[in-house]
């Protein structure tokens, strides 16, 4: 009896694994094309529990999130203990939430090209910076471009 019930448990691991994927708060102007089709990228790459906060003015909600301004883009997002902003892949976020650096969290600083939810042209080069406590930056992945 009690080995059965354990193998029960095993099979129920990988849905437990699932729905403690975190929940994704994205604060962002309700006009914002760009940012929907990046909260899509999430939602496809399993974060399914996502809301949308309206915001009008992005830099006052930046200073009051934490995120430094110089780092900005279009959106931010809080994602368990950290933020995202703009347009940061969702494999990069995974990667942060299974290594938990010490750091306010992610960055993808304007909007390059070719990242997730500002596809269509020419994909870009960028980095995804990690967003230190002291709020300066050190690239956390490099992501190369159509041309490289
Ligand atoms: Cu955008
Ligand atoms: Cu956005």
């Amino acid at each position: 009896m009690k080995r059965i019930f354990c193998l029960l448990l095993l099979f129920a691991m990988p849905v437990l694994a699932e729905e403690s994927a975190p929940s994704v708060t994205i604060y962002k102007n309700p006009s914002c094309g760009c940012c929907g089709a990046w909260a899509k990228h999430l939602q496809d790459a399993g974060f399914s529990r996502l809301e949308s906060q309206p915001v009008m003015d992005m830099t006052a909600t930046r200073r009051a999130l934490g995120m430094p301004e110089i780092h900005a883009s279009c959106h931010t997002a809080r994602i368990g203990r950290y933020l995202v902003e703009g347009h940061v892949p969702a494999a990069d976020i995974k990667r942060l939430l299974k290594e938990r650096p010490d750091a306010i969290g992610l960055a993808v600083p304007g909007m390059p090209m070719g990242s997730p939810g500002m596809e269509g042209g020419q994909a870009e080069a960028y980095d995804t910076l990690l967003i230190l406590r002291d709020g300066s930056a050190r690239v956390f992945q490099h992501h190369a471009g159509s041309k490289d």
